[in-house]
């Protein structure tokens, strides 16, 4: 330890680092948006990138060590493994780490890994619709020229074409804004509402047609989550977790969708409550029956 006896016995807690390892499972597009996102914001000691073609990884690997003169200090390592061995195997060499889940349908591969690690709920989490809320906060912002950052708006229940935008949540620096802004805009009536939502589900549609997929986008709202995971800063942010019994999802639906939950380096710390329309839960429910019946055909 670079601290000398003395006063390492006046303050025995004061220099105890913590080395933080981030693995990324996959190294496709999205994996690697996360890794060199991860990596460009400096979140983790050590970075492991894990795939089952051998080839992909290696050139991935060495590309990303290639760009070390540019980068934090980060040690790059590296294990091939194919997807269905992964999360028992991870589960028993890792007990203690946080699963956080970004392949697609995310929702449903979150349940999976839940199961297949034995993990408590708290500590396998989905990336859901962190996505979804930071392109609602994109198209918020355009619509009322401000800055995203200064827009909080959720989107909760499923990642993707049936998520839920809560429009009771959006606020502009701080204030409720939907009132407002239907008050000052005659046009931003049910329907118009119903097209930002939809705007923004088309969005990584429009993306996926434009480059043949998603990355940057997910990669930053990935980093985005394992800075508040880590660092425990304890920030609110829409992402799968198992739902059972919120917004009467059925008690014996072992579900994963997502709902705002306060994470930290444990996981996740709770679950905010959270105003929703009747249509808005039954949408929840809805989303939430579906998911069940596929989870439930699982036999897991
Ligand atoms: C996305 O929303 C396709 O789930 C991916 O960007």
């Amino acid at each position: 330890r670079p601290v000398s006896d003395g006063v390492a016995a006046c303050t025995p807690t004061a220099h105890r680092q913590r080395l933080t390892k981030v693995s990324v499972i996959g190294v496709g597009n999205v994996g690697m948006a996360i890794a060199q996102t991860i990596l460009t914001r400096d979140l983790a000691d050590e970075i492991a990138l894990v795939d089952a073609l051998p080839d992909k990884l290696r050139g991935e690997m060495l590309d990303l060590q290639h760009a070390a003169a540019f980068l934090p200090r980060t040690r790059l390592g590296r294990n091939v493994s194919l997807f269905r061995k992964i999360i028992p195997a991870l589960a028993e060499h890792s007990p203690e780490a946080l699963l956080l889940i970004v392949s697609n349908p995310v929702d449903i591969l979150t349940y999976v890994a839940w199961k297949l690690s034995g993990f408590p709920a708290s500590r396998v989490i989905g990336s859901g619709t962190n996505l979804d809320s930071s392109r609602f906060r994109f198209l918020l912002a355009e619509h009322l020229d401000v800055n995203a950052q200064d827009v909080q708006a959720y989107m909760v229940g499923e990642h993707g074409d049936s998520s839920v935008a809560v429009w009771s949540s959006v606020s502009v620096a701080g204030m409720p804004a939907l009132k407002t802004l239907q008050q000052s805009h005659s046009s931003f009536n049910e329907d118009a509402l119903e097209g930002i939502r939809k705007a923004v589900v088309d969005s990584a549609y429009e993306v996926i047609s434009l480059k043949g997929y998603t990355s940057w986008a997910i990669g930053y709202s990935v980093a985005n989550l394992v800075a508040t995971l880590l660092r425990d800063q304890r920030r609110i942010h829409p992402v799968s977790v198992l739902a059972t019994g919120f917004h009467g999802i059925a008690d014996d639906h072992e579900v994963f969708l997502s709902l705002p939950a306060r994470l930290g380096r444990g996981g996740v710390l709770g679950v905010a409550e959270m105003e929703l329309t009747e249509e808005e839960a039954k949408r929840l429910r809805r989303s939430a029956k579906t998911l069940w019946e596929n989870c439930n055909l699982l036999g897991l």
